[in-house]
């Protein structure tokens, strides 16, 4: 494993055991925010143009050109050749047409983006900017299993908040893994033992799965994890700053 969040060389070959993890950094000059926004497709002009804020816009903007720069690279394709296709609740994957093996997936929040690829094994990611929430108990009385429940109460308050998202990206990264969002009941799968132990896989209905729990540490500041199916030998993670 490189160092953690090493800026990448210009050629960085995925391997098939492994998952790479960039960082995007979103806040970036202007000029570079107009070259990426120049490699975007028509429908993602349209939807940039759909939001209401210039901070959020931009964020899109780097966000999207960004991943395809780092598909680019993967591919060998320039990032304007990159094209998408999207599943019944939206995730987002290479279209057919490129007959590649490479699966990617993609969390924003805040000021930071990651960006998780790996080649064969479906796979999601998730990030969170850990703010004060006011409402975390009733999120979690909703959302969390009776056993992540219990260790969200269990935690100590100095480490309340970080618990909380903890599990919540977690769970986020799993049902982006699976892509199939929030039709899948949240409640019903867990990624965290009643003793506040995190578990190495996710569990359904208390079934133990070979989707793969990690966390990640891309900033002091968020929560991130990142789920990824594995029936084989070890995956190995490798995280880059773009
Ligand atoms: C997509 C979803 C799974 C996550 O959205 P989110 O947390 O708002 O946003 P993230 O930054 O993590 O992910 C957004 C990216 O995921 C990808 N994405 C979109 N739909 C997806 C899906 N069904 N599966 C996986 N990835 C998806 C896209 O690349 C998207 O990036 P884009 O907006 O630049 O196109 C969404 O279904 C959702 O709203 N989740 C519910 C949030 C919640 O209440 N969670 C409770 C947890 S306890």
């Amino acid at each position: 494993m490189q160092d953690a969040w090493a800026v990448a060389p210009d050629s960085v070959p995925l391997g098939t055991r492994e998952v790479q993890i960039w960082r995007v950094t979103l806040a970036r000059p202007q000029s570079e925010v107009a070259r990426l926004k120049g490699c975007l497709a028509p429908d993602e002009e349209t939807r940039t143009a759909r939001f209401r804020f210039a901070e959020h816009r931009r964020r899109y903007i780097v966000s999207r050109g960004v991943l395809r720069a780092v598909l680019g690279r993967a591919l060998s394709l320039p990032a304007t050749e990159i094209r998408f296709q999207y599943g019944a609740e939206g995730k987002p994957a290479l279209a057919a047409e490129h007959q590649s093996d490479v699966q990617f997936n993609v969390a924003h929040s805040h000021e930071l983006a990651l960006i998780a690829l790996g080649r064969g094994p479906a796979l999601g990611v998730d990030l969170e900017y850990r703010r004060e929430l006011d409402d975390a108990e009733r999120i979690a009385r909703r959302f969390f299993s009776t056993r992540e429940l219990t260790a969200l109460m269990l935690a100590p308050a100095a480490e309340r908040n970080a618990t909380f998202f903890r599990i919540w990206t977690r769970k986020e990264a799993f049902i982006k893994a699976t892509g199939k969002g929030l039709t899948q009941p949240l409640a019903a799968f867990s990624v965290m033992a009643e003793d506040g132990l995190a578990l190495a896989h996710v569990e359904v209905e208390g079934t133990v799965t070979c989707w793969r729990l990690i966390d990640l540490f891309p900033h002091s500041h968020y929560g991130a994890a990142l789920v990824v199916w594995t029936d084989g030998p070890e995956i190995a993670i490798n995280s880059y700053q773009y």
